[in-house]
């Protein structure tokens, strides 16, 4: 898990100022456990017919087979089974149906997959699923429908912050956790806090400005 510090399938029409809502903006843009891993309490054991995995001492084995979780997204609790080494991305994407976080690189590099867990924005390609048993993950989704994040959102679409917009939900999320953490952030403060996150388009420019429009507004407050 790579946690950067304060960090929808449409475009066009919906991002135009006064022809968007931010709802369909944001859908637009976008969402081995190794044997060492730690069982989360909450991971519930379910028959596996294959051969256990060999010991290992000192080791906890978690695999081979999948098992049911419970995650807290967006506020409701959502059973699913993952393999252990599903990463959180995997399990949102797949059985939860929330397709706002984007898989891109898969490796931690641009960002495009970040959600918020315990308010910290984190890259969900590189976290386990099993990992965010316990804590309070918010995606895009939940972003999208939360009103204290109403002026983020708006701030991006009145400053055209995006192109192709395939990076804007990861964006999105880190903006939010920045702001959050500070609300009037400076131009260096807006620049790092998304240095976690990469554009190809390069609407860097755009993207800042949305940020300090958004906290000119009042944040996420
Ligand atoms: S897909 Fe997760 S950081 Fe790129
Ligand atoms: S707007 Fe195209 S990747 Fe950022």
């Amino acid at each position: 898990m790579t946690d950067h510090p304060d960090r929808p399938d449409e475009r066009g029409d919906s991002l135009l100022a006064g022809a968007h809502s931010r709802r369909s903006f944001l859908k637009g843009m976008g969402l081995a456990a190794g044997a060492t891993a730690v069982l989360p309490a909450a991971v519930a054991a379910q028959p596996d017919e294959r051969p256990a995995a060999p010991e290992i001492p000192g080791v906890r084995v978690l695999g081979r087979a999948a098992r049911p979780i419970t995650l807290r997204v967006n506020g409701q609790e959502r059973t699913v089974t993952v393999e252990p080494r599903t990463s959180l991305l995997d399990a949102l994407r797949g059985p939860l149906d929330l397709t706002g976080a984007k898989e891109v690189c898969d490796r931690g590099t641009c960002g495009c997959c970040t959600v918020l867990l315990d308010g910290k924005a984190v890259v969900a390609c590189l976290m386990l699923a099993m990992d965010a048993v316990g804590h309070e993950i918010v995606t895009i989704e939940g972003v999208a429908d939360d009103p204290r994040y109403a002026k983020l959102i708006d701030a991006y679409c009145e400053n055209d912050a995006a192109q192709c917009g395939y990076c804007i939900p990861g964006f999105v999320m880190s903006s939010a956790a920045l702001l959050a953490k500070t609300p009037n952030p400076s131009p260096e403060q807006v620049k790092a806090g998304l240095a976690g996150n990469l554009c190809r388009c390069g609407t860097y420019t755009k993207i800042f400005d949305a940020v300090a429009a958004a906290a000119a507004k009042g944040g996420v407050a």
